[in-house]
């Protein structure tokens, strides 16, 4: 019996959920692991949300809800867009789903013909590409280096764009590098856009929230606000908030592809959960202390995490500019073919070695399009991270 089609097995299951779910078993046999794998902050979410989850039930909030959001929900995101980013939207132009990650899939789905090409900037969230190709569409990776900052130039994106190209999708601050664009870098990136009429740009901006540089936030539409009909903004409250199982996410954008964004929604999962639409409100209304006091304890982890691994050689390491990741370059331990027993042919094996020999999962670059490096989320706790630090160095003084 055959039990999944040809198009499925094309895609991956998460390779960061797959590592994380190994550390998982190896800690129940009980090894001490520390898990830097995983994407998702480490706090509880704030009371005052969680609070006003239960008075939603209470309240008997307990229904099927619009399929896209209910009307309190996006108001509370038309009052976000225009308190932190400048921009103004009508209801009509606003979708709320499940988490920003069924927003992105939404919007490609609604857009995408056979064969379509979708440019990604590497390194790349996970999930796009898989994501592409379950859609029937076609992705060109635009390769950015470690000495560039891994960031996309015009002249990168102009060589790259044709009449075919559909969607450009950018993330910053990104996952994994960290990077975020200034202003006039996004700028220079929608002058290069605006020559390509029929190319669309979606940019995630879920870590907006998490930044630490000395330029602040950007958002792309606040930056080109001419490329308004062909842009679409994805945000959400799972990193801002400490809000990954509650599963909201969402998106600005024009329109006629909002609608065809619902459209889909309406006939996939229906509404994101009505409970979690109440505590997002909450989130995006109520008090943003949290959103502060993650902030300074992330920048501390930060800087621990950089100070630590600084010092090991083998590693090469930009600061992050957002988010909650380190991406160290990492081919100076790498040594294909030597045949040396101890050599390590990949950052796959590399993270392999990590995981069984230092017990500190970490994800391989190859996963995020970018090679050979490592993501290392320090969203844990300053103890867990000071243990992985010193456990990495010593593991890879062994190998050299
Ligand atoms: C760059 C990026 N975009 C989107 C998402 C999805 O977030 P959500 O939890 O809202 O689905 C993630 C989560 O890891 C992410 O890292």
């Amino acid at each position: 019996m055959k039990y999944e089609a040809d198009l499925i097995k094309t895609i991956k299951a998460s390779p960061a959920m797959a590592i994380s779910m190994k550390a998982r078993a190896m800690t129940a046999a009980g090894t001490d692991v520390v898990d830097l794998s995983v994407g998702e902050p480490d706090f509880s979410t704030p009371p005052h949300i969680v609070d006003a989850a239960i008075a939603a039930m209470r309240r008997g909030e307990t229904h099927y809800t619009a399929a896209d959001g209910t009307a309190e929900l996006k108001d509370a995101v038309i009052e976000k867009f225009r308190r932190e980013n400048g921009l103004d939207f009508a209801r009509n132009q606003i979708s709320a789903g499940n988490g920003a990650k069924q927003i992105i899939f939404n919007a490609l789905m609604a857009t995408l013909e056979p064969g379509d090409e979708v440019v990604v900037p590497t390194p790349y969230w996970v999930s796009y590409t898989d994501m592409v190709m379950l859609l029937g569409g076609t992705f060109k990776l635009l390769p950015c280096t470690y000495e560039e900052g891994y960031k996309l130039t015009p002249e990168k994106l102009d060589a790259a764009l044709s009449e075919r190209t559909r969607w450009l999708l950018l993330n910053a601050p990104n996952n994994p590098s960290g990077a975020s664009y200034t202003r006039a870098e996004m700028r220079a990136l929608g002058d290069v856009i605006a020559r390509y009429p029929n190319l669309l740009v979606l940019s995630d901006e879920i870590y907006e929230q998490i930044t630490y540089g000395a330029d602040p936030f950007c958002s792309f539409l606040s930056a080109c606000p001419e490329l308004r009909e062909r842009v679409v903004i994805v945000n959400g409250v799972s990193k801002a908030y400490a809000m990954t199982g509650w599963r909201i996410g969402f998106a600005a954008g024009p329109a006629d592809l909002i609608s065809a964004v619902a459209k889909i929604q309406s006939q996939s999962t229906s509404n994101p959960c009505s409970i979690s639409q109440a505590a997002a409100v909450a989130a995006l209304t109520g008090p943003q202390d949290f959103v502060q006091e993650a902030l300074a304890e992330y920048r501390a982890r930060r800087d621990l995490v950089l100070d630590g691994l600084q010092s090991i050689p083998g590693l090469r390491l930009r600061a992050p500019d957002g988010a909650f990741y380190v991406f160290p370059e990492c081919g100076a331990l790498i040594d294909p073919g030597s045949g040396s027993e101890r050599a390590v042919e990949d950052d796959a094996q590399l993270a392999s070695y990590l995981l069984h020999e230092a017990h500190v999962a970490v994800v391989p670059g190859a996963a995020f399009g970018s090679q050979p490096c490592l993501r290392l989320s320090f969203a844990t706790s300053r103890d867990n991270l000071e243990k992985a630090v010193d456990r990495i160095g010593r593991a890879l003084a062994r190998l050299a």
